[in-house]
């Protein structure tokens, strides 16, 4: 039989315990107002300062927010650098009230691709708040999914290179554990703001059975009440993982 990395159905609860979120909209959010793109950016990072908040009081126990794609580095040169700054500053200002709030961080993609002080300043603001356990905040940098399923085979065969001689025998439990983000349950909810309906290469091994939401709202204009809709909307689906109603229904 075929053997699924997703193995249970999780308990129906009223809050998702791990919901995924691309930020989109920011540079819609600014031209529309005639400002630069970076002003969109600056206000996005309020948005997501409102949203770790919500989530927080909320339950949800994992948070993971789409900063930086790999495919961002074809933006303007000025851009990826104003991006990267106000990750440096926001990581410096942020971490004291995370910690004190028993969030804990962490950064996943490939973030060799960052200068010197920007991999440092990740290092101790994870190091920092590695004991907290009320809300894990991931920030996806640098990240790509066809990347994340590329490295855990790299880091998988590396280690198990037995496995080369039998690849029938790699099968997604054995792979999963090598997947950036092992530590956490899948998404249960996926929200993508800013109209497109698309997953750009996000969590795309992690999201296979998450239910998706996409809103027109530009992500600097989100609201909590906009997070309250995307969790009402969630409550109403029936997640059924490849069964039948009726099977759920029996609880088989
Ligand atoms: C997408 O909007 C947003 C980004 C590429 C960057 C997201 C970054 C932040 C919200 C701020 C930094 C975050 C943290 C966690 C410190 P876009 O520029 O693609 O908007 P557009 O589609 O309207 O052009």
């Amino acid at each position: 039989m075929h053997k699924s990395s997703t193995l249970a159905v999780p308990e129906h609860a009223g809050v998702p315990r791990h919901l995924a979120i691309i930020m989109d909209g920011n540079g819609r959010w600014a031209t529309q107002r005639f400002l630069p793109r970076s002003a969109g950016h600056a206000r996005g990072v309020q948005a997501v300062r409102r949203v770790v908040e919500a989530c927080g009081r909320r339950g949800v126990r994992y948070l993971t927010l789409f900063a930086f794609s790999s495919e961002n580095w074809r933006r303007p040169q000025e851009e990826v650098t104003l991006l990267m700054r106000l990750f440096v500053q926001t990581l410096q200002k942020e971490v004291d009230k995370l910690n004190e709030q028993g969030v804990r961080l962490r950064v996943v993609g490939d973030t060799s691709a960052f200068d010197s002080g920007l991999q440092d300043l990740i290092r101790k603001a994870e190091e920092r708040t590695a004991q907290n356990d009320t809300l894990h905040l991931t920030i996806a940098a640098n990240y790509g999914g066809r990347w994340d399923i590329l490295q855990a085979m790299q880091r998988m065969l590396t280690e198990h290179p037995e496995l080369c001689a039998d690849p029938k025998g790699i099968d997604e439990t054995a792979l999963t554990p090598y997947l950036t983000m092992s530590f956490a349950p899948e998404p249960d909810l996926f929200i993508r703001t800013g109209g497109e309906q698309r997953i750009s290469n996000f969590l795309i091994w992690q999201l296979a059975y998450t239910e998706l939401y996409f809103t027109e709202r530009y992500w600097p204009d989100i609201s909590v009440r906009d997070i309250d809709a995307a969790f009402e909307w969630y409550r109403t689906r029936e997640r059924r993982f490849g069964r039948t109603s009726a099977q759920l229904a029996g609880g088989d």
